[in-house]
């Protein structure tokens, strides 16, 4: 993403030359709901970014702008807490964060910017937080390993905001790579970075351009659901303390007869683990047909099961499917709006894209939008000041 706008408007506002940062929103090839269960996930970083441009002051004040919102923003070091703006409440969360290590800075001066698009499920918000934690580190040497700072923007996010995500996010926008995927264990935070040749086809995203409210509850709920299946089947079985550690006869014992709605979130969950581990497997084959199936399957049990999906997203899944250029779609991310992902012949891309939007449209009177992906690098330093 150019750098003009927000230096200039760093220049402008503040009087001196930034340093800029980025880092970017994700996508989730497949592993959802899996993370805050120790489970595994397979994102990339994509090329839309957020921008941060930053500089010391001399005082203890923050001064925060926001290009997109056309908003500022200004405390002090010693009275950070959440804001009334939610872009504010990301950058103040991790201030917090590293006020409670006892890490000591100065105040800043702060513009924001980027082309990760909003409420999109690409985690523009993790990017934001990612962005901030790095340039911090960076301009007031923090010496923060980048696993650290990924931690750091995560408990920004459950602090400041109230929403108790997992950390796929974060990780994606810190640790990704051009044109790999990350297969991440979120058990034991290891590693590995996956070659996505998925040659002759595309990942595409459909943005539904809804956000349903119920998200951000939703999401928690979810949470609880599988703590508390965790904690029936920790009766019986003393090394389970998350649902990696638990299989399907483990749920049947333990969980079906107690609960079953709490059963049926936690076997999607065990089921979606097990699915990530195949679909690596099926990426290193290059077999994408394979890999397509479990993306529908993915779909259906968060549809269905884990109850996680909308109407909007359903139709955008149910609509491709016949189509033999697609050969796998699902809702991506939290879930109740944002985009699907599809993974869909090249040739194909431009026609399916125009039907799409025109039933998109019958159905719900919405726009549909469409990004061709493409993978970038996590988190880095842009430019340094003039
Ligand atoms: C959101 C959260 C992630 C993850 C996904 C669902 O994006 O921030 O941590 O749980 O939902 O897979």
């Amino acid at each position: 993403m150019d750098t003009n706008q927000i230096e200039l408007e760093f220049k402008t506002r503040f009087g001196t030359s930034p340093t800029i940062f980025s880092s970017p929103g994700r996508i989730n090839i497949i592993g959802e709901h899996t993370d805050y269960n120790e489970g595994f996930v397979l994102p990339a970083s994509i090329d839309k970014v957020i921008l941060v441009a930053i500089d010391k002051r001399n005082d203890q004040e923050v001064h925060l702008y926001s290009i997109k919102y056309k908003e500022s923003f200004s405390t002090h070091l010693s009275a950070i807490k959440p804001a009334e703006k939610q872009w504010a409440s990301y950058i103040l969360g991790v201030v917090h964060e590293l006020q409670k290590l006892g890490l000591s800075f100065s105040g800043f001066n702060l513009v924001l910017d980027g082309d990760v698009p909003d409420g999109a499920g690409l985690s523009s918000s993790a990017a934001l937080a990612c962005a901030t934690t790095y340039a911090l580190n960076e301009i007031f040497k923090l010496k923060l390993e980048k696993l650290k700072m990924v931690q750091i923007s995560q408990k920004a996010e459950h602090n400041f905001i109230g929403v108790m995500c997992g950390i796929m996010d974060q990780f994606a926008s810190m640790f990704g790579k051009k044109d790999h995927a990350i297969r991440l264990d979120c058990k034991t935070l290891a590693y590995t970075y996956v070659p996505v040749n998925i040659e002759g086809y595309k990942f595409v995203l459909f943005n539904s351009n809804v956000k349903h409210n119920l998200a951000n509850s939703a999401y928690n709920d979810r949470r609880e659901a599988c703590l508390k299946g965790v904690a029936l089947i920790h009766e019986k079985y003393a090394g389970v303390n998350s649902l990696r550690d638990a299989n399907l006869q483990m749920l049947d014992e333990c969980v079906k007869t107690k609960d079953l709605a709490i059963y049926n979130k936690c076997k999607f969950v065990v089921e979606e683990i097990e699915r990530v581990q195949l679909a690596c497997t099926d990426l290193k084959n290059n077999n994408l047909k394979s890999l397509g199936k479990r993306m529908y399957e993915t779909h259906e049990g968060l549809s269905k099961v884990y109850e996680v999906s909308c109407q909007e997203l359903d139709f955008l899944v149910d609509a491709v499917k016949p189509n033999r250029a697609v050969l796998g779609a699902r809702m991506m991310g939290g879930g109740f709006g944002g985009c699907t992902i599809n993974l869909v012949k090249e040739d194909a891309i431009e026609e399916l894209t125009k039907e799409l939007t025109v039933l998109y449209k019958q159905e719900f009177g919405l726009d549909l939008t469409s990004y061709i992906v493409k993978i970038g690098d996590g988190s880095q330093l842009i430019k340094k000041p003039n």
